[in-house]
């Protein structure tokens, strides 16, 4: 079938956050808090990543959790307590923030028995999704809500059908962290390419290009039966990737928007950190006094590197 016959004109509705992994590259902080909790100065990551969707025109978003995760579920119910006090204190702005997190979507939930990949996870949403097509956004990673990329992730999949993944550019000795496609230009625009294949961690030599898959997806329900028939792939896990592979290899189109925003990911340390800093500095509340103090902190991190040299 051709890219138009694939063609909904509809922009998908719902969204599905994958948070019942296992965070191992976080551990020991992620054995009792989940990596999708963790501050990013004042507010979890998983609530950036509801923020980005309900931005898009999402809200009903439905979270995959596992065991050990159920906390963050509770980050978006009402916390009467919690508000009497603020209100008590007339602390406004705090009561705006508190209130604002359980009124930003319809949060759903569902379970994913045991963590056993990606594929698998997004495979427990199919009864809450039924037949239109559906977001898919990784709980441990999310964009600059300066520089939005859902809305046209949406916009693309509407006129396309089929799957919309995003890029970003990568430098050749980090394609080994990231699946990696193979593309050709498309009828779509600029930065919007055709996907032609997908390979897993290549390393720079077998890399088909520099356009890495980042966690934001928008999946035809055709994904689900994919998923069933997905064995167990790299890691022993049931990957996204390779169900995706089976509908491009049956005719779905896959298209894909290179982005050019920021993009923070906060599955491993040093990414959470440069994302706990760059959001801090961009804070109005906060930016000025934070930043003068970082750069303080960091010429005499300096001087006293060159005073250890000299
Ligand atoms: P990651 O591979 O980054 O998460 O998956 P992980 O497995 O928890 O982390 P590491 O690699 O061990 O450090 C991306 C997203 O998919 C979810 C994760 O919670 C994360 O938000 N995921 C992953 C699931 O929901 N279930 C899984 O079986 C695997």
């Amino acid at each position: 079938m051709t890219t138009q016959a694939h063609a909904t004109g509809r922009r998908a509705v719902k969204a599905v956050i994958p948070a019942a992994g296992l965070a191992t590259r976080f551990l020991p902080a992620t054995k009792a808090v989940p990596k999708e909790l963790l501050p990013v100065v004042d507010r979890p990551v998983l609530q950036y990543i509801v923020e980005e969707a309900a931005a898009a025109g999402i809200t009903d978003v439905l979270l995959v959790t596992g065991r050990g995760k159920t906390s963050m579920v509770d980050h978006f119910d009402r916390r009467p307590d919690v508000e009497a006090r603020l209100e008590e204190k007339g602390d406004k702005a705090r009561l705006a923030a508190v209130r604002r997190t359980s009124e930003l979507a319809d949060i759903y939930t569902c379970r994913q028995g045991e963590p056993l990949g990606l594929g698998h996870a997004v495979g427990v949403a199919a009864s809450h999704i039924g037949d239109n097509a559906f977001a898919v956004l990784l709980g441990d990673e999310f964009v600059d809500e300066e520089q939005p990329l859902l809305p046209a992730m949406l916009e693309l999949q509407a006129r396309t059908g089929g799957i919309v993944l995003a890029f970003i550019e990568v430098a050749p000795e980090e394609t080994g962290r990231y699946g990696i496609a193979s593309v050709k230009p498309s009828e779509f625009g600029e930065d919007i390419v055709e996907v032609t294949g997908l390979v897993e961690k290549p390393s720079a030599a077998e890399a088909p290009s520099n356009l890495a898959v980042v966690g934001r997806y928008i999946l035809p329900a055709t994904i689900f039966e994919a998923i069933n028939n997905t064995k167990p792939g790299s890691g022993g896990e049931i990957q996204l990737t390779d169900a995706m592979a089976q509908l491009l290899a049956d005719g779905t189109p896959v298209h894909g928007i290179v982005y050019r925003g920021h993009r923070y990911d906060t599955g491993m340390p040093l990414g959470y950190l440069q994302a706990v800093v760059e959001i801090a500095v961009k804070r109005p509340d906060l930016g000025a006094e934070f930043g003068q103090w970082l750069s303080e902190f960091v010429a005499k991190q300096a001087k006293n590197a060159g005073g250890a040299q000299g």
